[in-house]
């Protein structure tokens, strides 16, 4: 007997790529040497110090139990003590701290605590996926905002439609952004403080890559005068510790947020094990030093495919953060055609610029979650079919 999907299901923008992976997997099966410059899934393993605090952790009493839906005081406490180090000190780690299984699942689930149906979630374009279902599951309206080249990937808040604006709550924003690999200026976070202050707006600031710069730190959202008054910040140990298999990162910011999507997620989830809380607290307490290790890993990285791709003609700008390279594709051709091109051809999977949105169509994202060697080796099969 079939089953429907639920209306909300069906309302998700359809998925573009069942046929480029349909070719991934044949290349594969072929026994084909296919270099996936696809996904955003660090390479590099979890730094020592922190599995070995795993490892430790597991053999303490009571960490099999139910975590705290509010997670421990010590894994609160250690995010406080990492945003003191970055410019916002101040957070209290009772109620303006709450940890998440992975940042995707608070982005994915804020709408439901904070947002009614029939309202508008203003989005960047193009983004990170969940921005935008999560705020279908919700009943709400997906505004979208495009990020473009000539305006350095920021949206344009003050060309938004003030009849959209009546109905928006939430204004989401990612800097360092997926996939533009944009940063964004002070300046900036001052005039969204000051456009939701005057609009009413919830500013949610989805900051996963915010460690992974290469030359100059970015400019912090919550260092700005207000922010806290007006937002909150989703962040993971994801990216900046390879840690994205263990799911754990945490929303800070406004208290009667945070409390609010605690109280919904102590209806869907329970909490974070406690073991992996404890080994999250040494990294971020221990870890400064070794991310700088690993930005200088990614640094060389970026800097061997960027100047491979720019002496093959390629419009590339080195991005000066995350790890993902935002490239327009050759004059002519689509984003689906290069990218399948790149496929076929070279072996080598990158991904479609408008699979991140519209605004992307012109446009592919490689990132650079894979060895020098295998870089450079990508470069020159893309050379070879230029
Ligand atoms: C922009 C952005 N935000 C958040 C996440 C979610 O990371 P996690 O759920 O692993 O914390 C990702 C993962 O790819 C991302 O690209």
């Amino acid at each position: 007997m079939p089953f429907e999907r639920a209306e909300r299901l069906k309302k998700l923008p359809p998925y573009l790529f069942l046929e480029t992976d349909r070719k991934k997997r044949e290349l594969l099966r072929q026994g084909k040497d296919v270099i996936n410059l696809g996904v955003g899934d660090p390479d590099l393993p979890t730094p020592a110090f922190i599995a070995d605090a795993l490892k430790a952790a597991l053999s303490e009493s009571n960490v099999n139990r139910y975590p705290l839906d509010n997670g421990s005081e010590e894994f609160r406490s250690a995010i406080a003590r990492w945003y003191a180090r970055r410019g916002a000190p101040g957070l209290d780690p009772s109620s303006e701290i709450y940890p998440l299984v992975g940042s995707k699942e608070g982005i994915a689930h804020l709408p439901l605590a904070m947002v009614n149906p029939g309202e508008v979630v203003l989005i960047p374009d193009p983004g990170y996926p969940p921005m935008r279902s999560g705020t279908l599951f919700a009943g709400a309206i997906p505004y979208l905002l495009p990020l473009r080249r000539e305006r350095g990937f920021l949206p344009d808040l003050e060309a938004i439609d003030p009849q959209v604006l009546k109905l928006a709550r939430v204004l989401w924003l990612n800097y360092p952004n997926n996939p533009t690999g944009a940063v964004a200026t002070r300046e900036f976070y001052e005039q969204a403080v000051a456009f939701a202050r005057r609009h009413g707006l919830l500013v949610c600031h989805d900051a996963a890559y915010s460690e992974m710069y290469y030359d100059q730190r970015p400019a912090s959202f919550f260092s700005v005068e207000g922010a806290k008054e007006v937002g909150v910040e989703f962040h993971s140990l994801s990216k900046t510790y390879s840690m994205c298999g263990w799911r754990v990162g945490w929303v800070a910011g406004h208290a009667d947020v945070v409390a609010a999507l605690g109280a919904l997620k102590s209806n869907l989830d329970s909490g974070v094990f406690m073991a992996i809380q404890r080994a999250g607290a040494i990294a971020l307490d221990r870890g400064d030093a070794e991310i700088d290790a690993l930005r200088a890993i990614y640094r060389r990285r970026r800097d061997v495919f960027c100047g491979g791709l720019a002496r093959a003609g390629l419009d590339v700008q080195p991005p000066p953060a995350t790890f993902y390279v935002w490239t327009p594709v050759p004059a002519g051709m689509t984003s689906l055609a290069f990218c399948t091109l790149l496929l076929e051809k070279a072996h080598v999977v990158v991904t479609p610029g408008h699979g991140f949105g519209a605004p992307g169509e012109g446009f592919f994202r490689v990132s650079l979650t894979t060895s020098e060697d295998r870089l450079a080796q990508a470069v020159e099969r893309i050379r070879g079919v230029l």
